[in-house]
């Protein structure tokens, strides 16, 4: 199991990793201890220009295999992308160049790598990373729909600091998104690519006064796996939280309380094809909040609380898409849990109980049972979040794809 996404799985599966000439480079060290640890087999390749960046015998000690750098070695008989191309389940290209993917869309094959790309039947993926400017040139964008046209998968780069100095996009994704696109890839399940989705996590925080709040002990855990997973699956995440970590991929929008998260929830719920909320909302705030610090004195002091609304019962979606609440409880599980689904109208609901050492609210592991009206559809485990998160999102593309 992976430390950097615990639950990662990627046992005996054989990863090629191509390795082209930017600055970007060196980050494909993170991508391949992450792959390893994971439990892939990996085998490296570069191109001339990578080589000038990093050497090979740093891939070389790191996945203990040797390094594809020149596909016209004596010994190899020409053959070295063949063979390569025959062996890879899936072939990542990281970072991925303008060049090279313009040599990819092209069908051009003058080195290893671009040789590799052209003979291999095993599924694409790139992690492109240059200068903003060479990134929304149109070519590279052309070139860019050709490679998604044909069934590869583009890790989106991200916004942030260029080897230029200037801040824009064009930054290699993080490790951990090239990884978990990777094994979406290899598990078949690239399948929200399209998809709108959004996702509440963590507590709501209610205000007394202006230094303290009425929360709970959900730590937006369960919600980010959510949201990393339907990243790596490809839809294009908007993940509402009060925990926010600035994950990268996604529109992440920080609330404090719940009439804040119903505010940020609307637009993007009226777009969406499915709204998750892992969130634990309060269901009570303060009646008034102190416009002061409430001091310290000896007698009782009275709290008076006012209920919050039901943000998922309130929430209007378009036709086809789909609503899923969570139900935390610590008894009476299942009834429960229809009930909310009922009450809500949701199509799915996400049971899980509470109260048990090691899983659950704040933990790193969780155990549930999904729900539709009619029936079980999944019971799940403990297993990692990021393990519950594929489990939930396996549910709710079936609910989605039996609607239609
Ligand atoms: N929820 C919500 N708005 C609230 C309370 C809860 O949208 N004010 C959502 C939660 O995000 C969750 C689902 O409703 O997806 C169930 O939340 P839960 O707290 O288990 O249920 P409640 O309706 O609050 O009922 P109770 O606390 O009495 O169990």
């Amino acid at each position: 199991m992976s430390s950097f996404l615990p639950g990662l799985d990627l046992r005996e599966r054989r990863v090629a990793m191509a390795v082209c000439g930017g600055i970007a480079a060196y980050k494909a060290i993170d991508v391949l201890r992450i792959l390893t640890e994971a439990g892939a087999e990996v085998r490296v390749s570069m191109t001339p220009e990578a080589q000038r960046f990093i050497r090979p015998l740093t891939f070389e000690a790191l996945s203990d295999q040797p390094v594809l750098s020149d596909w016209l070695e004596p010994g190899a008989g020409g053959e070295a992308h063949i063979r390569l191309s025959e062996w890879a389940e899936i072939l990542l290209i990281v970072p991925a160049t303008a060049n090279t993917i313009a040599k990819l869309a092209l069908g051009l094959a003058d080195e290893i790598v671009s040789g590799t790309a052209l003979a291999t039947r095993a599924p694409l993926l790139l992690a492109p990373a240059m200068n903003d400017v060479m990134l929304v040139h149109p070519r590279t964008e052309e070139h860019l729909t050709t490679l998604r046209e044909r069934g590869a998968c583009v890790v989106a780069p991200a916004v942030g600091r260029l080897a230029s100095g200037k801040v824009g996009a064009g930054r290699l994704a993080a490790p951990e998104r090239i990884v978990a696109a990777a094994e979406a890839v290899l598990q078949g399940r690239r399948r929200l690519e399209g998809w709108r989705v959004v996702i509440t996590a963590g507590g709501t925080r209610e205000a007394i006064d202006p230094v303290r709040y009425l929360g709970n002990f959900s730590s937006g855990k369960m919600g980010r796996a959510l949201a990393q997973v339907a990243e790596a699956r490809g839809a294009q995440v908007t993940l509402i939280t009060t925990l926010p970590t600035g994950l990268e991929g996604l529109n992440e929008i920080a609330v404090g309380s719940a009439q804040e998260m119903l505010a940020a929830l609307e637009q993007p719920a009226r777009e969406a094809d499915a709204v998750l909320m892992a969130a634990a909302v309060a269901d009570y705030r303060a009646a008034e909040v102190a416009p002061a610090k409430i001091k310290r004195r000896q007698e009782r002091l009275e709290l008076g609380l006012v209920p919050t609304a039901d943000l998922l019962a309130g929430l209007r979606l378009r036709p086809g898409a789909l609503k899923v609440g969570f139900a935390a409880e610590t008894e009476d599980l299942i009834e429960r849990a229809r009930e909310k689904l009922r009450v809500k109208r949701l199509d799915l609901i996400v049971a899980n109980p509470v109260g048990l050492d090691g899983q659950g609210l704040g933990s790193d592991f969780n155990a549930a049972t999904i729900l539709d009206a009619h029936r079980v559809i999944a019971e799940i485990p403990r297993r990692s979040k990021w393990e519950v998160a594929q489990r939930i999102w396996d549910a709710v593309e079936a609910a989605r794809a039996g609607s239609r």
